[in-house]
């Protein structure tokens, strides 16, 4: 084994840790970095409905950059949702404030109606935000991240037409209308593999999928329906240059069917047992996660215990990138996720 490089930059540190190459600490960013939780956010949010806001190339690089001086993430990930390709495809839809869907698809006829476009064309901005914060982050060796919404994720809310807690009529499509959800996950597919790809092009170091509610199915749909879609998208990206990590919430029973998804990093929830997770797949992926949202709510020490506890569970994993296990939360008290931060740089290089 090669000893772990002393004190790496930050690109490399990210990098080596998805590649499962020694490093001196994990790597820290927060899913939802850019958010609600911050004042500064909000006064930029303010006044401006959120899609024009993802649509405003100067506005949604102000705040990618804000959580690197503010709360010190050592990532950052373009701002933006997993919704912004999606009108172009021909599907109305606004934020209140998740997405609904004007007409929720329930037709073939209306999965035949989607338009396939061409990222660069339907949603260039995405592009142009990438470009200039590569051109930010270049003196500061900061990683970029790309991302989108995994085929399974984008049609839940497409067929249910908003969000929902068990996304119950898109799993009964599964079931009564498996042709229908069929055709709609391979419309998306296409897209993601497209979007993605050229988010690369634009500068994005990393890529990660975030595929929320697949953890709503079973062992054995999630094999049948999820994996396919998550293989297909892995083999179409070029990995040799960029990385790509895979988020599935709730997916604590998944976890060993998304260690073959082709995805370099699989990235966990708080239900999840790190330790037992870096044991049974860590030889394969590298693992990121998972302290709970909530748990940025703790006293600074508080937080710097379990930033630990997290680190020693993922040891045995080939790399760790310590996250949150979900998106950061409106209410997170600044100091917490400051504190989150802190103890990531302050862990002892490995022996
Ligand atoms: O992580 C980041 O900071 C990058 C930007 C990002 C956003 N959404 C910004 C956002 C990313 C990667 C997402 C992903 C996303 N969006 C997912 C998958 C991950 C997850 O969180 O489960 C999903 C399911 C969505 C759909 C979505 N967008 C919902 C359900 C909501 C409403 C919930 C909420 O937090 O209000 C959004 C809105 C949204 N997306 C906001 C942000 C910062 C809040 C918008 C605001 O400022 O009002």
């Amino acid at each position: 084994m090669t000893p772990p490089p002393v004190a790496l930059g930050r690109t490399e540190r990210f990098l080596r840790a998805c590649r499962g190459d020694p490093v001196d600490r994990p790597p820290v960013w927060l899913m939802r970095q850019a958010g609600r939780y911050l004042p500064e956010y909000r006064r930029v949010r303010a006044g401006i409905p959120f899609l024009d806001m993802c649509r405003d190339v100067e506005r949604a690089v102000e705040v990618s950059l804000q959580p690197l001086d503010l709360v010190g993430t050592e990532a950052v990930i373009f701002f933006s949702d997993i919704f912004v390709p999606v009108p172009p495809m021909g599907v109305k839809l606004e934020f209140a404030p998740g997405p609904v869907v004007a007409e929720p698809i329930r037709e073939l006829a209306q999965v035949e109606a989607l338009r396939t476009v061409e990222p660069l064309e339907s949603v260039p901005f995405v592009f142009e935000i990438l470009q200039a914060l590569r051109r930010e982050l270049r003196d500061r060796d900061v990683p970029l991240l790309g991302f989108a919404g995994a085929p399974f994720t984008l049609a839940a809310y497409l067929v249910e037409g908003q969000g929902s807690k068990d996304f119950g009529r898109v799993k009964r499509m599964m079931y009564r209308e498996p042709e229908l959800l069929r055709a709609l996950l391979e419309r998306l597919t296409e897209m993601t593999c497209a979007y993605l790809n050229a988010q690369i092009e634009a500068g994005a170091q990393a890529v990660q999928l975030f595929d929320t509610w697949a953890g709503l199915l079973g062992p054995e749909e999630y094999r049948e329906w999820i994996q396919p879609t998550h293989q297909r998208i892995a083999a179409a990206l070029d990995r040799a240059r960029v990385p790509l990590l895979l988020y599935v919430n709730g997916g604590s029973h998944l976890y060993e069917i998304m260690a073959d998804s082709g995805a370099d990093v699989v990235s966990l929830d708080w239900r999840v047992d790190l330790a037992r997770a870096a044991r049974e797949i860590g030889g394969k992926v590298s693992l990121q996660g998972n302290l709970d949202p909530c748990a940025l709510a703790a006293p600074p020490s508080a937080i710097r215990e379990r930033v630990r506890a997290l680190a020693a569970a993922a040891a045995p994993a080939r790399g760790h990138i310590l996250n949150l296990g979900h998106g950061c939360l409106p209410e997170t008290p600044v100091e917490g996720v400051r504190a989150f931060t802190d103890a990531a740089r302050a862990l002892a290089p490995e022996a």
